[in-house]
């Protein structure tokens, strides 16, 4: 089978999707990896690396994609691209189906059987394939870093001669893998840390890592599904804003990872939390991509708006290239291995995994986010067969 790892093209990106260990170890399972020239080098692996791990480089996108079994990357080609693929080969990238029909068109029309690295079920044995965990990972450690450099002050109480320092307050929004990790690094670095999520069960995680839950008194249970954040009523989220704005006026850098898988991001931090924050705090909005926690964040920018730093960062796994390079090469050779081997992929259609993330198959759209609503029922069904 022939692997193909291209250069990533999008805007603000450094990850590479294959390392070259990942390359090595891929060989040794009888894969065959060609790698375009320059794919590694925003991430800090050489062409000379990958050779030397044993594949080929190969100048130019175009004869990758025209002859590989399976094209892997971090963030899906466009639809032309996909276009130029062979009928019946394999793509493997974050796809984002359900608000990507013409890509999903795309690989349906060229007979690309497509998998999407952000549908891998959230399940223990998938874990080690879960790139959305391994990236966002990475994403809430650097959120911290991110802030701490835009703040004018030091984390940790600081007892000097000259005088005592105080420590920072911190607020994190959304106690998810990103916000666990930022809650674990602001902690190290000796800040006070406040959390606020509304799944109660998060209580305890974040207790353990040393944060103070901001609890908001309500007798409502908030409705949540594998894990995730279903439905909150609007007066609970007025309720949990109440609570949440005193915390804020009060703190040196917010962060914020509040996501509802499906749905715009939650509106959290207003224009008149912004304006009750000291001159000189930080907020870091990690949302920002999907339409952000807070009112005033713009994408890709840093903007400072009634005296506070607002920092609209989207891609924040690709400011540590090397390290989310490494971590997405091996959560998509795990992927790679569990669907396949060197003679072809296996095709167990009503296995979990397979099921939770092939999108197209055989010139059909498959995945139940991607047919129409009345389909969606008798769905499962057609995926097995
Ligand atoms: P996410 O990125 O979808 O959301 C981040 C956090 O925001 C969540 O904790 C959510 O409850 C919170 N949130 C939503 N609305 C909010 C609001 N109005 N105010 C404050 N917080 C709000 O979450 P992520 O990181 O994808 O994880 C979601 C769940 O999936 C967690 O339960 C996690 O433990 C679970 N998970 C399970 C895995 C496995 O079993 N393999 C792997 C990764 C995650």
């Amino acid at each position: 089978m022939k692997l193909a790892v291209l250069k990533e093209t999008n805007d603000h990106e450094t990850r590479v999707s294959v390392t070259p260990d990942i390359v090595k170890s891929l060989i040794d399972a009888g894969f065959e990896c060609q790698v375009e020239k320059d794919a590694g080098v925003n991430s800090y692996f050489e062409d000379k690396d990958y050779s030397n791990a044993g594949a080929t480089i190969v100048d130019g996108a175009a004869a990758l994609y025209a002859e590989a079994d399976v094209v892997v990357k971090i963030n899906a080609p466009d639809p032309e691209q996909v276009r130029s693929m062979k009928p019946g080969s394999v793509l493997m990238s974050f796809m984002f189906a359900a608000t990507n029909p013409e890509l999903v068109e795309a690989c349906a029309a060229a007979k690309v059987s497509a998998f999407s690295m952000d549908a891998i079920p959230r399940i223990s044995k998938a874990q080690s394939m879960d790139a959305l965990s391994s990236q966002s990972n990475l994403g809430g450690y650097k959120s911290v870093i991110l802030a701490a450099n835009a703040l004018g002050k030091v984390f940790p109480l600081l007892m000097t001669a000259a005088g005592t320092l105080k420590p920072s307050r911190i607020v994190i929004m959304g106690a998810g893998v990103a916000g666990l990790q930022a809650i674990a690094t602001a902690k190290r670095l000796g800040a006070i840390v406040e959390v606020s999520d509304i799944r109660p069960e998060v209580k305890e995680q974040i207790e353990s890592l040393g944060g103070k839950f901001i609890e908001v008194d309500s007798a409502e249970a908030v409705q949540t599904e594998g894990g995730y954040v279903k439905e909150v009523s609007a007066e609970y989220l007025q309720k949990q804003k109440e609570v949440v704005a005193k915390h804020v006026a009060n703190a040196d850098i917010v962060i914020t990872t509040a996501l509802i898988p499906g749905r715009k991001a939650p509106m959290l931090i207003t224009e008149e939390m912004v304006k009750s924050m000291r001159f000189g705090s930080v907020i870091l909005d990690m949302a920002v991509s999907s339409g952000g926690n807070c009112e005033l964040s713009e994408e890709h920018k840093t903007v400072v708006k009634h005296g506070v730093t607002i920092i609209g960062e989207s891609n924040l796994p690709a400011l540590l290239p090397l390290n989310a390079s490494e971590l997405y090469a091996k959560n998509i050779s795990t992927f790679l291995k569990h669907l396949a081997d060197k003679d072809g992929f296996k095709w167990e259609m009503d296995e979990e995994i397979t099921k939770g993330s092939l999108i197209t198959h055989n010139g059909e759209k498959i995945h139940p986010t991607v047919l129409p609503k009345e389909e969606e029922a008798t769905s499962n069904s057609s995926i097995i067969e």
